[in-house]
């Protein structure tokens, strides 16, 4: 039987994110690594890449993994994971690590399937295709340090990690994990008032690209306070305090906050449902 350091379940987005970044830091070799996908065309294009070892079957996977075993199918497909492994309970009591993406499911509902295991729940957002991810973690009852050393360095090849009370996932969703779909609205809109202004669209796009990666990476680098940079680029009189009437006047600030509001409060209802 395969054997692998890392075994995934669900190699799709999040998971091929994951496992790029993983084999591209050198954290894991290709034939460590351990992928179930149900889907052949999926399973060949992941072998292909980057070289992995795949599979349709999740016991085996779970059964091989000697390392970390992270979950990347979507919450709806958990139950089938589940049922695949539900009558092999040597698997079930014997995990390495767990770690869990998927939005939304519990460490609760993880720790009552995978009972006296070490879990943790994570929360990743897009950027971590391109390794600039932000994923908030949260440690289960079972975790050891050395567990939480291992889901941190698997974490941090996609980006930044954060460790958060689980009370706080909810909120954390709202934020970083729904915060590139309010960026990009962001983006399209500074471009479009480009245009407005009466730059062609590609020129506007990437004038508005840039100053928004430019912005975070000063931001970044500088330590700086968001307002204290705001006050140094609005000069008296001058066009970037127009602007910013503007936004204020429109309810900018307000309309990002219940953005955030309303995202949370979906979380907990996708949660309780
Ligand atoms: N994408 C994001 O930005 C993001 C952010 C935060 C959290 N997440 C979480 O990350 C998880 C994965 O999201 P994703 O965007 O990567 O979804 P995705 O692209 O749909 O990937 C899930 C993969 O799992 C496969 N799968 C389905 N059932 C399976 C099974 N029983 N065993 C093994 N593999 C199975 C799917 O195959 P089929 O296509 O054939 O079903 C698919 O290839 C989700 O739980 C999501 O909540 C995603």
């Amino acid at each position: 039987m395969a054997t692998a350091k890392l075994g995934l379940i669900g190699g799709g987005v999040m998971g091929e994110a994951l496992l790029s970044c993983l084999v591209q830091q050198d954290v894991y070799l290709p034939s460590e690594i351990l992928v179930s996908d149900p889907q052949q065309e999926r399973r060949d294009f992941l072998a292909q890449k980057y070289g992995v070892q795949v599979t349709t079957d999740n016991y085996l996977v779970v059964k091989s993994t000697t390392e970390a075993l992270l979950l990347a199918v979507k919450p709806q497909a958990f139950d089938s994971v589940v049922s695949e492994l539900e009558d092999r309970q040597e698997v079930i009591t014997t995990l390495p690590l767990l770690i869990s993406i998927m939005a939304g499911v519990p460490l609760q509902k993880l720790e009552a399937v995978f009972p006296g295991q070490p879990v943790v729940r994570v929360m990743p957002n897009t950027p971590a295709i391109v390794g600039v991810g932000m994923s908030a973690i949260t440690l289960g009852k079972n975790i050891q340090p050395l567990h939480q050393q291992l889901a941190t360095r698997i974490l941090a090849s996609v980006g930044e990690v954060l460790e958060v009370p689980e009370s706080l996932m909810d909120a954390v969703t709202a934020v970083s994990g729904s915060g590139p779909g309010y960026v990009t609205i962001f983006i399209e809109s500074l471009t479009d008032g480009g245009v407005c202004a009466g730059l062609p669209r590609a020129m506007a796009y990437q004038l508005a690209l840039q100053t928004v990666l430019g912005t975070t990476v000063l931001l970044q680098k500088s330590g700086m306070h968001p307002a204290q940079l705001k006050d140094q680029v609005t000069s008296p009189g001058g066009t970037t305090i127009a602007g910013i009437a503007e936004l204020e006047g429109a309810a900018f600030r307000s309309a990002i906050i219940e953005a955030v509001l309303a995202a949370k409060e979906r979380a907990q209802e996708l949660g309780n449902s």
